[in-house]
């Protein structure tokens, strides 16, 4: 089935047919990476955030594959855009995503976009205006390179791991563990994540304190994703409880949506959570699971060394998988 011209905002917008093709194919380029494929083409890479793995696997599958990827920081030799419809500009934005995303299709086969919320107002942020502004106004594929709700190259990225390292997805035991850092972060690695365990028919539990559950829409897809897989789906508020049996613990640490723009008094709550930490100990609790977290992470606050550095850990085979899903993607889509 041809994939070209593919938007992938959200793992949740495609058949599972459609990601099932693009992981066989990631498969296939992690053995003989190196193609001519896109000879020729561009990829845009528009960054509001920093990144380390998003950006230079982005820019090394492009080159295995004969083709160029241009790097546009925000504020950095990029003009800062507006993201608003119809918006008076007379603020700080010299230009409008509209202007950018037809332009850079002019010129280029396909736009990545990094956006992290501003993490102010969740009602406003969650709608996800500046991934579906690109989505909307490109009309070249638009890559999510995460953005408020979805991290969807993470996401394949993981279960392409998971996949090599356990064989089989069905009713193995996914522990999506939320983890005590100082900062309050995003939520799109744990909806992303919850979303692809559950989509490949894993028990999905997610551990976290009451006041960390994820946004009730992400949360219902994920049900529903376990209810069409024949999986279980259950929230924890006990680490302990939750990581037993577990066959996959994927740390991550978010910020609360009940507290959210609201991070000093969030703040206090979660000082009071330091112990959520991925340790040795909680390791035993698991059917000798396997441990997992996106990068970057906080050694010995959010994982202790002796399990991220232990046999178990498979972090870096998920950070390298970040260059074959992503290869396999753009040799899928650009059109
Ligand atoms: N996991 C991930 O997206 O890493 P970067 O933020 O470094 O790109």
């Amino acid at each position: 089935m041809s994939l070209k011209n593919k938007n992938l905002v959200s793992t949740q917008d495609w058949k599972k047919e459609e990601l099932d093709q693009v992981l066989d194919l990631a498969i296939k380029l992690k053995k003989k990476p190196f193609n001519k494929n896109l000879a020729n083409k561009t990829l845009f890479m528009v960054f509001f955030n920093p990144s380390l793995r998003t950006r230079s696997s982005f820019e090394t599958a492009m080159n295995q594959s004969g083709g160029h990827a241009v790097n546009l920081a925000i504020g950095q030799g990029m003009w800062k855009l507006e993201h608003q419809e119809g918006t008076v500009m007379n603020g700080e934005c010299a230009e409008h995503i509209k202007d950018a995303a037809k332009v850079l299709s002019r010129y280029g086969n396909a736009i990545g976009v990094r956006c992290f919320p501003e993490l102010k107002n969740w009602k406003k942020e969650k709608n996800d205006s500046i991934i579906k502004g690109f989505a909307k106004h490109a009309s070249t594929p638009v890559i999510n390179m995460e953005s408020t709700l979805y991290h969807p190259c993470q996401a394949l990225a993981d279960i392409m791991t998971v996949k090599e390292h356990l064989g089989k997805t069905k009713k193995k035991k996914f522990v999506l563990a939320w983890c005590y850092h100082p900062k309050a972060l995003p939520t799109a690695v744990p909806n992303s994540a919850a979303l692809i365990a559950s989509r490949y028919g894993m028990d999905t539990t997610i551990a976290c304190p009451k006041e960390f559950e994820l946004d009730p829409s992400i949360i219902k897809s994920v049900k529903e994703n376990c209810k069409l897989n024949g999986s279980k789906m259950e929230i924890v508020n006990d680490m302990d409880k939750a990581l037993k049996g577990a066959d996959i613990v994927y740390a991550k640490s978010w910020g609360s949506i009940n507290y959210y723009g609201n991070w000093d008094e969030e703040k206090i709550l979660r000082n009071k959570l330091k112990d959520w930490k991925i340790t040795k100990q909680k390791m035993q609790l698991t059917n000798n699971a396997k441990f997992m977290h996106c990068l970057p992470v906080r050694r010995n606050v959010v994982v202790d060394d002796a399990v991220i550095d232990s046999k178990n850990s498979l972090v870096y085979d998920e950070a390298e998988n970040r260059l074959h899903v992503q290869k396999a993607l753009l040799n899928s889509i650009m059109r």
